[in-house]
């Protein structure tokens, strides 16, 4: 039930998938707000929660790149060699760029000399130097990887969609009922 095998999605990876989900496509379009909200109150309440929500799923990402290392990874269920391996690479990307993503946002904000607190809690360790040319350096790649991230994922949510509108296999029904 927790445990993938061959050919099923375990519980674990379903959820950590869904939840991570949610949560990077929502920050990808928060975060994009940020930048429009006046400098104020609920600007610094908005930055706040980002970087927190930020912080989680880095944590999420690496619980499910362990899980991932001691899991069987369900075949693929259609396709030809060439789109299995375009599968692999855009999975490769959507492990890694999950922990990119957050993590150059705790630099720059830790290289600007803005501490990142998690959710009120405790402060991240330092993990670079203040410095503002490191900090323009950081945002620059956070930006990009932004929109690496949101291309990547528009292409493999319109495969899924493929898959199940087109190709009419279970690809997308397994990520959501397991099988
Ligand atoms: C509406 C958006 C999304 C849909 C419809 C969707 C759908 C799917 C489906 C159907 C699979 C299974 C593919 C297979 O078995 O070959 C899958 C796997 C995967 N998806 Fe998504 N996905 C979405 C968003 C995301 C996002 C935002 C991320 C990461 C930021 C992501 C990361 C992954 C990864 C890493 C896998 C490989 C299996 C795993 O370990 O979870 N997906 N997705
Ligand atoms: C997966 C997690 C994250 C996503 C998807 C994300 C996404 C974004 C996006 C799309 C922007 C707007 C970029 C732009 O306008 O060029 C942004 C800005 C920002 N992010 Fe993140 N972010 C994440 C995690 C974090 C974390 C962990 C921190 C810090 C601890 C952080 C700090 C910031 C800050 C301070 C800004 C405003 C930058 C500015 O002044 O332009 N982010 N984020």
């Amino acid at each position: 039930m927790f445990m993938n095998t061959q050919d099923r999605y375990g519980l674990i990876a379903r959820l950590v998938h869904w939840v991570i989900a949610a949560l990077v496509i929502g920050m990808l379009a928060g975060g994009s707000l940020l930048s429009l909200l006046p400098p104020g109150g609920f600007k610094g309440l908005a930055v706040a929660a980002h970087k927190s929500i930020g912080v989680l799923i880095l944590l999420l990402a690496v619980t499910r790149l362990l899980w991932r290392s001691f899991n069987l990874q369900p075949r693929p269920l259609r396709g030809t060699p060439v789109q299995a391996y375009i599968a692999r690479v855009l999975h490769v990307w959507l492990y890694f760029l999950p922990l990119l993503q957050p993590l150059s946002g705790i630099l720059m904000s830790q290289a600007y000399g803005r501490p990142v607190v998690f959710f009120e809690g405790f402060s991240l360790p330092p993990l670079v130097w203040h410095s503002p040319l490191l900090g323009a350096f950081f945002r620059e790649v956070h930006g990009v990887v932004a929109g690496l991230l949101t291309v990547t994922i528009v292409v493999h949510a319109v495969a899924a969609l493929k898959h199940h509108f087109i190709d009419r296999d279970r690809t997308l029904v397994r990520m959501l009922k397991g099988r």
